[in-house]
């Protein structure tokens, strides 16, 4: 079992999400974010695990193979392996409980190192027909992010 943990700080949404994975099985997401309007957002894996300007730093969306943005649930190529979707937040909390299995702890998917960001809007999955949608989903500003590390 390979296990890794993110914090995520923003300025007014925070969280912590934890990681498993089994052998070459799924990663599973664990965990809850707070300060968040009710609805809908944005939860990606970004490609840098670089703050230095905040979330910004972080750059786009981890893209393994040149695909354009989409839904988790969308087949590989035709997302990006960071594409991890939305979480719902009720009364200012999201619980975080995803398994994929395009991301990875190790190997050429590997997500250590690199940055969770949470979004302020709601993620269109690539489908909304925004300039922005088949890059980022039209997510909106990072409301907070954090860099995934090795836990123990
Ligand atoms: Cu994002
Ligand atoms: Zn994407």
């Amino acid at each position: 079992m390979v296990k890794a943990v993110c914090v995520l700080k923003g300025e007014v949404v925070n969280g912590t999400v934890h990681f498993e994975q089994e052998g070459d099985g799924p990663v599973t997401l664990s965990g809850e974010l707070t300060g968040l309007s009710d609805g809908l957002h944005g939860f990606h894996v970004h490609q840098f695990g670089d703050n230095t300007n905040g979330c910004m730093s972080a750059g786009p969306h981890f893209n393994v193979d040149g695909s354009e943005h989409g839904a988790p649930t969308d087949a590989k190529g035709a997302r990006h392996a960071g594409d991890l979707g939305n979480v719902t937040a009720e009364g200012g909390v999201a619980k975080v409980e995803i398994s994929d299995a395009m991301i990875s702890l190790s190997g050429e998917n590997s997500i250590i190192g690199r940055t969770m960001v949470i979004h302020a809007d709601e993620d269109d999955l690539g489908q909304g027909g925004h300039e922005l949608s088949k890059s980022t989903g039209n997510a909106g500003a990072r409301a907070a992010c954090g860099v995934i590390g090795i836990a123990k």
